[in-house]
């Protein structure tokens, strides 16, 4: 069975990373979206909240399993028998980073855990979690970044009215 992990922060999950998340999965038997549970940095939503809004996000793929992880990438790979990652580069921007952590991996991980990139979808290039919080923030319309159900979780968030967006 060739499994694969998707791991991030989605902090929301953008329909980029939706793309990338169907796209993925249609090439693998078993494909886990993991959510970083990093302690350094302050997301806007909690772990529980992120792993609910992909499973409801990604609930008529079949052969998905959205779960949490803490640590190292490559120690919960090993952990879960996982030999692939899959991550997005939407732009020449992300390749610097992306190519420093899948070479860290692959070092890290004796050669266990390769990396293998899906370039995002063209419409969805110029999106990021942060620039949603930004423009959702500010009154910014994001309906065209995330699924009506996040749009409403993230305006919720900062109390923003919806009705009142631009
Ligand atoms: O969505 P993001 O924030 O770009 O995802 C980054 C992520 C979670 C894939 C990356 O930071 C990660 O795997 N962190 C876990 C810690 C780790 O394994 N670090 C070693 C590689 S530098």
């Amino acid at each position: 069975m060739k499994k694969a992990i998707y791991p991030g922060s989605f902090d929301p999950p953008t329909l980029g990373h939706l793309d990338i998340i169907k796209r993925a999965a249609s090439v693998c038997d078993e494909l886990t979206v993991s959510i970083l549970n990093n302690i350094e940095k302050k997301p806007l939503f909690s772990v529980e909240e992120r792993v609910k809004m992909l499973e409801e996000a990604t609930k008529d793929i079949p052969n998905i399993k959205i779960d949490s992880f803490s640590g190292l990438l490559v120690d919960y790979a090993r952990e879960n028998d996982i030999h692939v990652a899959i991550r997005g580069l939407r732009a020449i921007t992300d390749f610097e980073y992306e190519l420093q952590v899948a070479q860290t991996n692959r070092i890290l991980s004796k050669e266990q855990l390769d990396t293998m990139f899906l370039i995002t979808s063209l419409e969805y290039s110029y999106l990021s979690s942060s620039g949603v919080k930004e423009m959702a923030r500010f009154g910014g319309d994001i309906s065209m970044c995330v699924p009506e159900f996040i749009m409403d979780m993230v305006y919720q968030k900062y109390g923003i009215d919806k009705s009142k967006v631009k």
